[in-house]
């Protein structure tokens, strides 16, 4: 089985989610962030797993990654913001027949969310989603996560593999 996990990240917490759920996917899963995950990459993957944080209420626009971009002053860290966002890399992902999952990282309470709109993506170009999307939790505006979120993401990702094993 062929698993990719795709991630945007300027703070590092989306980044180690999706290593974690990479984890529980298995061994031999890619983990890449949009710049990484070429056609080649990405071609004939029977699981392709999608991840953005929430910016602004959902995921992330040009508009919000302009903003990140010039948050160097405010932010604890300075964001890295040399990949191009989940949002452009979904725009041009090709078609495929895998099977598709979406997650995010947010706070705790927020409207709204980045799984809708990364699923409908995934489904429009040959990924159909099923299950509950992956919703985890920082515990401040830049992070860090929750404790705990990155063993609840590794179950999450080994709960996506057992799924697809019985499919
Ligand atoms: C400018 C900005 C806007 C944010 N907007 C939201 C939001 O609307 N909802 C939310 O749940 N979290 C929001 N967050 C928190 C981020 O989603 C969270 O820190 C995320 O884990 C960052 O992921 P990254 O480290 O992978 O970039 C925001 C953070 C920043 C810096």
């Amino acid at each position: 089985m062929k698993a990719v996990v795709v991630y945007e990240s300027h703070w590092g917490n989306t980044a180690r989610v999706a290593q974690a759920i990479a984890d529980g996917i298995g061994p031999e899963t890619l983990v890449l962030a949009t710049d990484e995950a070429d056609v080649s990459a990405v071609s004939g993957a029977d699981l392709l797993v999608a991840g953005a944080p929430v910016l602004g209420f959902g995921l992330p626009t040009e508009r919000m990654e302009a903003a990140v971009a010039n948050s160097g002053s405010v932010a604890p860290m300075p964001p890295d913001t040399t990949h191009p966002s989940l949002r452009a890399w979904l725009g041009d992902l090709p078609r495929g027949r895998g099977q598709g999952a979406a997650f995010e990282t947010r706070v705790r309470w927020s409207p709204g969310g980045a799984t809708g709109a990364i699923e409908r993506s995934l489904e429009r170009a040959g990924y159909p989603t099923s299950g509950t999307p992956g919703k985890f939790i920082v515990t401040g505006r830049y992070g860090p996560l929750r404790k705990g979120e990155l063993d609840r993401a590794r179950r999450w990702g080994e709960a996506l593999k057992a799924r697809l094993s019985v499919a």
